[in-house]
């Protein structure tokens, strides 16, 4: 069989050190399920601007579109905040979106058993949570134009003389794909979609639950579809956060939303993604997949990232990129019982003490659960 290309950009921060845990994983599926992969190392964010002057190289972005799959570490720190706009390490993340059209962002929050008492909610608000967040990663006021910083000198008014722009904008189409996405992966769960936005102060928000609903309509009606103003939804995504199956929506509300969600789990280190595209010609989409987490300035470099988030990123490659939706439960399980056993990085030391670990540990031990299967 021709292996799998994937191409591996750790980032800065602890993206580097999460992401040496999960070449241990591959490893080890390479070692023992007859899988294989080519895999290729680049530089993306502060590190690729290190050393090339820009947070993704033509090149680089030219690998990706190439690859089977990408996962990605964490973009940005401390060190680039001064850098121009157009420079800073987040901008090659957004870049790698973009270009490979990756608009349909999986954000799964699943509260494992072994963190219901680690959220800071209560267990029974938490426990045997499985809820995806599906954010459009492509457009929206990340990407809208007009943008920029500008003077605003003939208005005496405005102290400072300046202003900042940024336009949300969504076309029909681009909504009805992300919504596609939304009931075909709530067909496979619990066929419910719960689509957020703010319809009663913004047009693009109208035009969102228009089209979302035209979509059920005309292609879905079988699946249970509802709509909720996007400050009403992080309400209750903390007070009944079981009441939701999937969640569709834009790309500003999916990013806040998600972090909120994040907490429903125990640790934001816990929340993998995977950035989907169009299916190519193979069948399969292009396809990123990283961590929901970013670089954590405060705490990389110290052995403490929980890496956690950036292998199940991985599970999700298996399971979307590579129909290895076994080993992609596999993998799954062996987290499982990791925490089970009371292993945990610093973000999750909670109630039950447990066993205090690093991020390399936690690593050594997500294999060794590998190895000693069931
Ligand atoms: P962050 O996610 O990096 O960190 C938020 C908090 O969560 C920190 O206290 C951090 O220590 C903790 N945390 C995050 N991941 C963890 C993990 N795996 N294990 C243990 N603790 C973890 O968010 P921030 O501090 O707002 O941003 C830091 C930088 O990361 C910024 O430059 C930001 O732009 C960037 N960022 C990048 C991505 C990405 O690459 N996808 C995502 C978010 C933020
Ligand atoms: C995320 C991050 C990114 C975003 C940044 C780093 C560009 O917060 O992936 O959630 O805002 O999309
Ligand atoms: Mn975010």
């Amino acid at each position: 069989t021709t292996p799998y290309s994937l191409l591996i950009l750790p980032g800065d921060g602890i993206g580097p050190e999460v992401m040496a845990e999960v070449v241990k994983v591959i490893d080890w599926f390479q070692a023992n399920r007859g899988m294989r992969f080519d895999i290729g190392h680049d530089l993306v964010g502060g590190a690729a601007y290190d050393k090339h002057g820009t947070p993704l190289a033509d090149e680089t972005m030219a690998r990706a579109q190439q690859a089977d799959a990408v996962l990605l570490g964490a973009v940005g720190g401390p060190k680039y905040d001064d850098l121009d706009f157009s420079v800073k390490p987040e901008r090659g993340l957004l870049r790698l979106r973009k270009e490979m059209d990756l608009f349909a962002n999986l954000r799964p929050a699943q509260c494992f058993e072994a963190l219901a008492d680690f959220s800071s909610l209560k267990r029974e608000v938490v426990a045997g949570l499985d809820i995806l967040i599906l954010r459009e990663l492509t457009s929206g006021v990340y990407f809208g134009e007009p943008r920029g910083i500008h003077d605003d000198n003939n208005n005496p008014e405005n102290e400072g003389g300046r202003v900042g722009i940024n336009t949300q904008r969504y076309t029909s189409g681009e909504i009805r794909r992300v919504a596609r996405s939304a009931f075909e992966l709530a067909k496979r769960r619990g066929n419910k979609v719960c689509s957020m936005e703010k319809a009663n102060v913004m047009e693009s928000g109208i035009l969102w639950r228009e089209e979302v609903q035209w979509v059920h309509d005309n292609e879905y009606p079988e699946v249970e579809l509802s709509h909720m103003y996007a400050d009403n939804g992080a309400m209750q995504l903390v007070r009944n956060p079981q009441q939701f199956d999937v969640i569709v929506t834009d790309n500003l509300f999916g990013d806040i939303l998600s972090d909120a969600a994040a907490m429903l789990t125990g640790s934001l280190g816990m929340l993998p993604s995977a950035s989907l595209g169009a299916k190519m010609a193979n069948g399969r989409p292009k396809a990123l997949y990283e961590p929901v987490h970013g670089s954590a300035p405060d705490i990389a470099g110290q052995g403490k990232a929980n890496p956690i988030a950036c292998i199940l990123s991985f599970a999700m490659a298996l399971r979307y990129s590579f129909d290895q939706g076994d080993a992609a439960v596999e993998l799954e399980r062996a987290v499982e019982r990791v925490l089970a056993d009371g292993v945990r990085t610093p973000d999750l030391m909670g109630p039950d003490g447990g066993t205090p670990v690093s991020t390399v540990e936690m690593g050594d031990r997500i294999v060794a659960a590998l190895a000693a299967g069931k």
